[in-house]
């Protein structure tokens, strides 16, 4: 399995230019003293702070991502970001198909191939996020709309470029303000079918790619998640946007993972 942990936040709509270069210092001076070689931290702001967090964040490790990517690399596309402008901005991470681009933004399963397609083309890594929503659990389909998401999100994916893929299993009912997070149990069972389709897709070179859950992750149940065998990471919406907290997350969760591998 991985010899890695993944941990990341995306900031949403919050945080100003100002504020997101606060938080960075903040989770700089927080993750002073945490073995980075065993962690990829990665922070996605909104694109107006990209471009200084980027300049900040290399200094402290943190790898920077775009919420969103354009498909075609320039052309008529009113509120666009292409795949050149996030990376000139100093990201090397694509988060492609949040459950709020797909639910609330209408985005396809279509859409985020061609997304993923583009990231890879363009020497990124991409972040395709998958889940099913409340209504797809309860009629029994989570599974179902798991393995749809991820062929079609990969569709077209050769296993030469799987590393360049990280999933994100986010069930849509787990995520905001609202959610309810995930049991261990529950994800644990929802990563493996995860695994087996990417093992379906990709051959043993499934095995490499980095399976993070995210949703209502908080301080309670980071460590218990990141016990589960098939999650190599945690996505983190609110809990981390206040970087003390999410320093304490980071090095509780490292622990844990420690305490997996060994
Ligand atoms: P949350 O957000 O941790 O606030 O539920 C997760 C996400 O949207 O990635």
């Amino acid at each position: 399995m991985k010899n890695k942990l993944y941990i990341g936040t995306n900031t949403k709509m919050y945080k100003t230019i100002a504020q997101t270069a606060e938080y960075l210092e903040e989770l700089g001076k927080q993750i002073k003293t945490v073995d980075r070689e065993k962690i990829e931290l990665f922070v996605i702001p909104s694109f107006t702070a990209l471009e200084s967090a980027g300049r900040r964040a290399c200094d402290y490790g943190i790898r920077i991502g775009g919420q969103n990517m354009a498909w075609e690399d320039e052309g008529q596309y009113t509120g666009e970001i292409s795949p050149a402008m996030l990376k000139e901005a100093g990201a090397t991470i694509a988060e492609i198909g949040h459950s709020e681009r797909r639910h609330v933004l209408g985005e396809s399963d279509e859409m985020e191939n061609r997304k993923v397609h583009a990231a890879v083309r363009h020497g990124m890594t991409a972040l395709l996020c998958v889940g099913e929503t409340g209504l797809q659990k309860e009629h029994g389909v989570a599974d179902e709309t798991l393995r749809i998401q991820i062929k079609e999100g990969l569709y077209g994916i050769k296993p030469e470029d799987a590393s360049s893929i990280w999933i994100a299993y986010e069930p849509v009912w787990a995520i905001g303000t609202g959610g309810q997070p995930a049991s261990a149990e529950y994800a644990c069972e929802r990563h493996r079918v995860i695994r087996d389709t990417l093992f379906e897709h990709f051959g043993d070179a499934a095995y490499t790619i980095p399976l993070l859950y995210g949703g209502s992750v908080n301080m309670q149940n980071a460590e218990k998640l990141i016990s589960v065998p098939d999650i190599d990471g945690l996505f983190i919406g609110r809990s981390a946007w206040d970087a003390a907290q999410f320093g304490e997350i980071i090095r509780k969760v490292l622990a844990a993972f420690l305490r997996k591998h060994s």
